[in-house]
């Protein structure tokens, strides 16, 4: 049967245990970047022979990529976000492309959360003065932070994991705002307990601000210099979508000069580089993109996006019926 089986790619060892279940259906391609992240070049060359590919952030396709990749019927993502994918050159070519919603919600608004309360309570700074020995007596006005209780949170993007952090919000006695592309029905305002406010609206009136839009050109920069002018002095911006979302010399600034209090980021704009400016801050926390990464969900990606690309290229029980496709076949 080998050799008449679909060819599939996958460019890094994932989960053996799950990704093997693509054993099953194709002629698995398995391979490495010889360094961090494979080239365009070497892109288009694994995709050459494909009928499908299972690949994650750091894998950029696009019109060149595919280009000479006649058999290319499907690219499953593990992740939820796909600004990596060039989704309109791949619907052109009728190729399906799926990514991972839902399983990773919970554990990304888990760690937006804690990069909020890591930057409104100054808890990374604190160990780091605390391990430098600098913690000589006890003193009252010690790194004194902002509160969450009782404050309001600015929820830029409203999807399943912006709700998931306005929930956990709740809990703690916030009020939540939001601002979205679209308002959401009023039944899950009332579920999420939010309200809908214009952008400048939530920019002046969040204590701290929270992203979780997905980026593309139009929502590139859309917290420039001028939108931080908007936000109070002493609001904390969490980002925990894509770093092209932010203008980052620009929030650099910000902080530098007292014009913004804190700030938690998972994402930059040209990771895995973080701007020295960032770096050198000492009010703002700094994780290197680890919103879905809990074990469990991690797993739970890989197998959504396994799932995905079987019934994409016409196996299983979903066959020809991905569960979350992007683009649909032609
Ligand atoms: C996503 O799924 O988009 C995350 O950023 C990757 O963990």
């Amino acid at each position: 049967m080998s050799g008449s089986r679909p060819r599939v790619w996958l460019p890094r060892p994932l989960f053996g245990d799950i990704s093997g279940r693509l054993d099953e259906y194709f002629d698995v391609v398995r391979t490495s970047p010889a360094g961090d992240e494979y080239s365009s070049a070497e892109v288009a060359d694994h995709l050459r022979g494909a009928d499908g590919a299972l690949v994650t952030l750091v894998e950029r396709i696009g019109a060149n990529e595919i280009a000479n990749a006649p058999n290319l019927r499907a690219v499953a993502n593990v992740a939820v976000g796909y600004d990596n994918l060039d989704i309109r050159a791949l619907g052109e070519r009728g190729i399906v492309a799926t990514n991972t919603p839902d399983v990773l919600t919970e554990t990304t608004a888990d760690l937006g959360f804690a990069l909020l309360m890591a930057a409104a309570r100054r808890i990374t700074e604190a160990e780091r003065w605390l391990r430098a020995g600098q913690w000589t007596k006890w003193s009252f006005d010690t790194l004194l932070g902002c509160d969450l209780h009782g404050s309001t949170l600015g929820i830029l993007g409203m999807g399943r994991i912006g709700q998931g952090i306005a929930r956990r919000a709740a809990g703690f006695g916030m009020r939540t705002l939001y601002h979205n592309r679209n308002r959401l029905p009023e039944t899950v305002e009332a579920e999420a307990k939010a309200r809908y406010v214009g952008f400048d609206d939530l920019l002046a009136r969040a204590d701290h601000l929270v992203l979780v839009l997905p980026y593309s050109p139009q929502t590139h920069h859309v917290i420039d210099a001028a939108a931080l002018a908007k936000m109070k002095p002493t609001a904390t911006l969490v980002n925990i979508a894509r770093g092209g979302l932010v203008d980052e010399p620009a929030l650099a600034d910000a902080l530098a000069g007292g014009r913004l209090a804190a700030a938690g980021l998972d994402v930059y704009e040209g990771e895995p580089a973080v701007r020295p400016e960032l770096l050198a801050l000492r009010n703002v926390v700094l994780t290197p993109h680890i919103g879905s990464a809990s074990l469990a969900t991690r797993r739970a990606m890989v197998a959504l996006a396994v799932d995905n690309l079987i019934a994409a290229l016409g196996f299983g029980p979903d066959a020809g019926r991905p569960p979350n496709a992007i683009t649909t076949q032609r």
